[in-house]
This record gives structure tokens, sequence and C-alpha cells, in this order.
């Protein structure tokens, strides 16, 4: 099947989609993304992030480049001309195209909106889950504003290349006190001995992931207590179970890092329950 993405104002097979070679996003990564879950053909906590979307921009001072109801269409109109039942729909909205300056453009360059979606395997997923993944920690290398779902992603890109070279699924950011931040990709998560979630305050060092936030509420009506803290690695060796959350793993259960089995080095009841119960709490729109 063609793949269509959206690009600029018009829906375009995959060969002809493309944007100028002076665009922002190309030249300087001069912009935002953000990447949402698709399930059973519904958007999921589509609310939230458009809302991260919007702290986004305006961060970066850039003006919001549609209505928020036309991009609620784009949304699924890409997704429909995709499909895509169960997967991940892409946006990433840059600064434009303009001559190579890298003060800002012109407030009326118009800036550059691309939005694709493509099909996950939901079993392949579910299996993924069920065995439980690695993890490696690599020193933390990012700017000071990784809140901000900036498409400036080079160190997360080598982190995850050093994962993969590695064995691993992710690998977790480790600050200079030793202390985890999260993943290239996803938010970090353990469970302490006492049964407690633990997981990074949404300061400037994480990315306020909308999977996390979501894990709040599931843990909630698990009866769950979370700290919101920030933890060692050490600590994360020595806990009884660990886990990751992003959009398109949803809840991923961690069984090893660094080489060393975390808990019974299986998934843990606590990680495999919240994942269970995740879409009970999210919102489908
Ligand atoms: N990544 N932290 C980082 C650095 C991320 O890139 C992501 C998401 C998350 C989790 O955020 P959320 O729960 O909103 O998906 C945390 C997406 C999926 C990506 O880059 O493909």
């Amino acid at each position: 099947m063609f793949r269509i993405a959206y690009v600029n104002g018009r829906y375009r097979p995959y060969r002809e989609a493309a944007v100028h070679i002076e665009d922002r996003g190309y030249q300087f990564a001069d912009g935002v993304y953000e990447v949402c879950e698709i399930r059973d053909g519904r958007l999921i906590d589509e609310r939230r992030h458009m809302e991260r979307l919007q702290r986004s921009l305006a961060a970066l001072q850039m003006a919001a480049p549609m209505s928020a109801p036309a991009l609620a269409t784009v949304l699924r109109e890409t997704v429909a001309r995709n499909r895509v039942r169960n997967g991940l729909v892409y946006l990433q909205v840059t600064r434009g195209v303009a001559r190579r300056d890298h003060a800002f453009p012109s407030a009326q360059t118009p800036p550059s909106v691309v939005v694709t979606a493509r099909r996950l395997d939901r079993g392949r997923h579910d299996r993924e889950a069920a065995a439980g993944v690695a993890v490696i920690s690599v020193p933390e290398s990012r700017w000071a504003r990784v809140d901000i779902k900036s498409i400036a992603l080079l160190p997360n890109v080598l982190a995850k290349q050093a994962a993969r070279e590695q064995g691993a699924r992710e690998a977790w950011f480790v600050d200079r006190d030793g202390r985890v931040t999260e993943g290239s990709s996803s938010n970090a998560w353990i469970v302490t001995a006492q049964n407690r979630l633990v997981t990074r305050p949404a300061d400037q060092a994480i990315l306020r992931g909308v999977a996390r936030t979501v894990v709040f509420d599931v843990a909630k009506a698990h009866g769950l207590e979370v700290e919101e803290r920030a933890f060692t690695i050490a600590e994360a060796y020595a806990a009884r179970e660990a886990f990751m959350t992003a959009a398109s793993q949803i809840v991923l259960p961690v069984v090893r890092i660094d080489g060393r089995p975390i808990g019974e080095g299986t998934p843990g009841p606590i990680a495999s329950a919240l994942r269970h119960d995740f879409h009970l709490y999210a919102e489908a729109s």
C-alpha cells in the first residue's frame, strides 16, 4: 500500500513528500514534534499531546501552525489515508524555510508541518513486554531544556544506537550525580522493595511523557504510591522492578540494566499490571 504524508497543506505519496533544503528543521533542528498512539483507529491522549505541543512551540517562540481543530483534522485524515488501526501518528512543526541564518526569520515565515502515520505490530510489542527488555546506562549529554519536545535528538540517537549495539532496547541517561534522568525515547521508572513507584520529577531534565502522566492515574487506581524523585542507577540495579513508558510502547518492563538482572530478571507484577490496565485510564478520541 502507498503511504501518504501530509506536507504543508497537501497529502502526498511518500516519494513526492518533501520539504525544502533550507527548511530550518533540516538545517538547525529548529522545530518540535509529537508522537501519538493510534489504537483501534482512535488517537490516544490527543488532548495531552496537543497541550504539550503548544508548550514546546511557546518555549521556542513559535506560533501554532494552524488552529487546534484544523490540526486534529489533519492528524485524523493522515491516519485514515494510511489505513492505520494500530500504530503511531507523527507530527513535526519547524520554523519554516528561510535563507540560512541562525537568528529567527521574519515572523511572516510560515512554519513547515509534516504528519505521517504508520502501523505497529501490537502482537510483537506484547511479546516484547512479556519477555522484558534490557537497558544500558549512558552519561547524560543533552542540553538543559529536554522538557521541550524538540526535533534536535542527536544525543538520543547516539544513546539508542549504543543500546542497540549492546543488545539492549533502551539507554537510560545518568546525570553527573549518578541519577537517572530518562531514556533516549522514554521515561524511566523503578519499583522499590516497598512497592513504591519512583520516577524523576518532570522538571527541565526530562520530557513530561504523556504515558508517564497516565501511569500516575493507573497507579492510583491500583492503590500504588508514586514518589516523584530522582533515583540513582545504583538504586535501579537493586530495584524490585523497573520499566519505561512512552506513547510507542506504553509500559515496557525492564529486566536487565547494564547486564544486571532486575528483581527476578523477569517482568514484574506491577509493571505488567500497569501495562495491562493502561488504556482504561488513557483518553481515546
Ligand atoms: N518519545 N522521553 C523522551 C526523551 C522521549 O522521546 C519520549 C517519547 C518520552 C515519553 O513521552 P510520551 O509518553 O509522551 O510518549 C520521554 C517518542 C515516542 C519518540 O520520540 O518517538
